[in-house]
């Protein structure tokens, strides 16, 4: 293992969040956060329900630098202690991207810094090393509003996918039933509110893709029904609310389950490891905030040999820390970038 220092300032604006960080890899490995800023944009996509591109990347441009300034007056450092750049160069919404790309590129030409383009997903991937310290072979379950998929991550820079969604992402699903039943944007924290004072028997919801041999996700077909329920009740109460959010809360946490579940056998299949080996179960994302799938994933877990990480739900959602750790992470392979490097709506892990 190499026993360098390293300090980086790690950029992220592939969504909704307008995000900044530095972190400092110290010389027996470990990872220290010294500032990680985020603006989110919550209530410029408040009224459209849903994240608007060229909305989203107006405002990137509008608090990128601000973002820069504070997370280094945060860190107590200038740019001539930094040692490396990163910014997510994909994938996600390009407008955006390209705000985030330019600026990192742009202080890397200034301060004589080198840059590497991060895969937004592989920041999500290695944040347990971030975090907990924890380095690959893991299982990954990357549950957010744009993504929902199970890596098996193997090292780093070599990540198989096991399964991912044929339809909506799951945050995607949890924004568009709060929607319907008029909660509040986003989704998620709202569904799971509402969930908590609700009977989840009441409604029967279907477990799209259950019991499959793959480990592919559907999550259209279960805001359908969410919809369907909604409509056989109208004029709808408080309470339907509240039960209609518990009964999609269960079927979303099953259907993970069970897919993870299906995952965890292939990984161990795959990887050769016996049925009595205690593996490790990741989430991130921002749906990986939510108590209930967290608790089901636990259970799951603990009967199958899986110990659960997730990561504290600021490092879970976007941010730029993850971005800053996997952009050490590519430079200590030896990975630097050249300011050529394009931005990237697509841009699979695992190809
Ligand atoms: O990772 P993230 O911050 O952004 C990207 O999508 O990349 O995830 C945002 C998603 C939204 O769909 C939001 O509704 C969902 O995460 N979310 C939750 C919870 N908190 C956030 N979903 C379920 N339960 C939560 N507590
Ligand atoms: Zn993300």
């Amino acid at each position: 293992m190499s026993d360098k220092e390293i300090i980086c300032l790690g950029l992220e604006s592939s969504c909704d969040d307008t995000a900044a960080a530095i972190v400092k890899r110290n010389a027996d490995g470990s990872a220290e956060i010294l500032a990680n800023i985020i603006h989110t944009q919550t209530d410029v996509h408040a009224p459209f329900g849903g994240v608007v591109p060229e909305l989203a990347a107006r405002a990137h441009i509008e608090y990128m630098d601000v973002i820069v300034e504070q997370t280094l007056k945060q860190a107590n450092l200038n740019y001539s202690q930094l040692d490396l750049v990163s910014a997510t160069s994909g994938p996600g919404l390009l407008g955006g991207v390209i705000v985030g790309l330019m600026s990192g590129k742009a202080i890397s030409l200034a301060h004589d810094l080198p840059f590497v383009a991060v895969n937004h997903l592989e920041g999500h991937a290695l944040t347990a090393g971030l975090s907990d310290g924890l380095s690959p072979p893991y299982l990954l379950l990357l549950i957010s509003g744009g993504h929902t998929q199970i890596l098996q991550v193997n090292a780093v820079g070599d990540y198989q996918l096991l399964g991912s969604t044929i339809d909506d992402a799951i945050g995607e699903a949890f924004d568009k039933v709060a929607k319907l039943l008029g909660l509040g944007y986003p989704g998620g924290p709202f569904v799971e509110a509402y969930a908590k004072q609700g009977d989840p028997t009441r409604f029967k919801l279907p477990r799209p893709m259950k019991g499959r041999k793959n480990c592919d996700f559907s999550f259209s077909g279960l805001k359908t029904a969410v919809l369907h329920a909604a409509k056989a009740i109208q004029p709808i109460s408080e309470q339907d609310k509240y039960d209609i959010c518990a009964a999609f809360q269960a079927s979303a946490a099953d259907c993970l389950a069970d897919r993870v579940k299906r995952a965890m056998l292939l990984y161990r299949e795959d990887r050769n490891i016996a049925e009595n080996e205690i593996c490790n179960l990741i989430i991130a994302g921002g749906v990986a905030a939510n108590k209930a799938i967290a608790k089901k994933l636990d259970e799951l877990g603990k009967n199958h040999n899986f110990k659960l990480i997730v990561p504290p739900s600021n490092l879970c959602t976007d941010n730029g820390a993850m971005i800053a750790w996997a952009g050490i992470t590519q430079f200590l392979k030896g990975n630097v970038s050249p300011l050529t490097a394009p931005p990237k709506a697509r841009w699979p892990l695992y190809e």
